[in-house]
Parts: structure tokens; sequence; C-alpha cells
């Protein structure tokens, strides 16, 4: 897997195919290989670029904030450095898969010459409510004497369908020894981070480019009511719901989320 340096960060990607450049932006705490389905049935119509964010994959943390975090607008400005190492110029297709779609309103806001379409999937444009600030600043304080392994087993029931709870081992086996791989001082970072992200609502009628929403039906973190409420708010967005799907819509059903984001590349 290649990797470039990006302002001090060494950061790993998969670019495969040719054509116009779709970024994929993984949730938390995972990696680039949660798109795998997804990118297999669209890399022969587009290019498409998954990162590893800073800190996890095989990309490095590189320095965080003074306050342990790395705020969602940092990771839009890796993004964004990725692209120019890459000397892709042109603007992109993003899709941001949960914190990939937090990361997605910042990258939107500061670099909106970089934004040809835009797909929020599965992701929340309001802030969290106290109990999960204290929730994410718990975990983080505490990571790294539990070990990642914990924030795995914390976080499954939440992320996929009963169903794919029940049926789907291979699914969710993998997601599981990809969270439970991941580095704790990442963890912690992204939590901070995502502790202190703003409430982005008011972004959604400037966001005047093509624009997807896309939902697991069953999503228990960010609900399809919630979402639908977001696409309405968005002047130029078609809401997705993805059937019998929960929060991993991608991983459990990539043809599905593949066939709403082909819409915005073609
Ligand atoms: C994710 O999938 O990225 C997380 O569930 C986001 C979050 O913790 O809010």
């Amino acid at each position: 897997m290649p990797s470039i340096d990006v302002g001090g960060v060494r950061m790993a990607y998969s670019d495969r195919g040719a054509g116009p450049v779709l970024l994929l932006v993984h949730g938390f705490p995972l990696d680039h290989t949660m798109w795998d389905g997804v990118a297999r049935r669209l890399e022969d119509r587009c290019r498409v670029i998954s990162p590893d964010l800073r800190g996890y994959g095989a990309s490095s943390l590189g320095d965080v904030d003074a306050d342990g975090g790395v705020p969602m607008h940092r990771y839009a400005d890796d993004l964004a450095g990725l692209l120019d190492a890459l000397r892709i110029d042109g603007p992109v297709v993003y899709a941001g898969f949960s914190m990939g779609g937090y990361i997605g309103w910042q990258f939107f806001r500061r670099r909106r010459d970089r934004v040809r379409a835009l797909a929020a999937i599965d992701t929340r444009a309001a802030a969290d409510d106290e109990q999960t600030r204290n929730m994410r600043l718990h975990v983080a304080r505490h990571v790294m004497e539990w070990g990642a392994e914990r924030v795995a087993e914390a976080m499954l029931p939440k992320l996929f369908s009963a169903d794919a709870l029940r049926d789907r081992a291979d699914l969710v086996e993998r997601t599981v020894a990809v969270i439970s791989g991941a580095d704790p001082r990442a963890i912690a970072a992204a939590q901070i981070g995502m502790a202190a992200r703003p409430d982005m609502r008011g972004l959604l009628p400037t966001i005047d480019v093509p624009a997807a929403v896309i939902v697991g039906e069953d999503d228990a973190i960010s609900t399809p009511a919630e979402m639908r409420a977001m696409a309405d708010a968005m002047p130029n967005a078609r809401y997705t719901e993805v059937a019998g799907a929960g929060h991993m819509a991608p991983v459990e059903e990539p043809a599905a989320v593949a066939e709403a984001l082909a819409a915005l590349v073609l």
C-alpha cells in the first residue's frame, strides 16, 4: 500500500482505477479497508482513493493538539494535503462515513474549491449532547490502560444490524479485528476531537453541490430520521435508506452504497 508525507504525517492510501476522483473517508476507529466492497464496485468507473486517517491503519499519528486531540478540521486539512501531494488539482467527490462525514463538513467549509459533490454516509451534522461528550472524554482518558479491544467490544452492538451480528460473522470479525488493532493514542485523539466538534447543521443549506445522504435503515448511531432531516436541509441532496443495514451500511451492503455513490461520480 503506498504512502506519502503530508505535513509530517506518513499517510497511507489505497488508490485504484482511473478517471474522476472519489475520495472515501473512513469512520472511527477504522481504516480504509471498510471501503473494500464499495471501492471494488466503482473502480472501473472512477479513481477511488481511500486513505487511512492519521493514526489509523498504516498512517502515522503525527503530532496532536495540546489537549491530546485531533480536531475534525485537522483531518480535513490532511486530506487536502494528500490530494495536493498526489497532484490532484481538480475538485473531487468526497464521501465520508460517520467520523469521515464529520470531517467532510470541515473539508467543505475550508476547501469548497475541492468539492465537486459530497456524500454523507451514516453520519451526523449536530454536535454531541453532554452525555456523549463525557463518554468520549472518559474513553480518551482510559483507553491507554484498557486497550483497543475493549473499545471494539463496547462499540460492536451499535455498529451492525441485528441480522449482521447474527449471520455475518465474517464482516463482524473483520471489523472487530480492525478496531482491536487500532492505536489507543489515535482512539483518544479522535474522541477528544469528536467531543469538541461544533454543530454543523447551519452549514447544510450552503452545500450547493450535488449531494447524497445515505443511511442504513437500522442505524442506531446516526438514525434515518436525523439523516433525512439533514438531506431536507441541503438544497441538492438525494436521500437513500439502505434496507437491512445498520451503521456499517458500506460494509454490510456495499452494492447499495456504491450505487448511490455512482450517481454522484458519473
Ligand atoms: C464512527 O463510526 O465513525 C463513529 O461511530 C462516530 C462516532 O463515534 O460518533
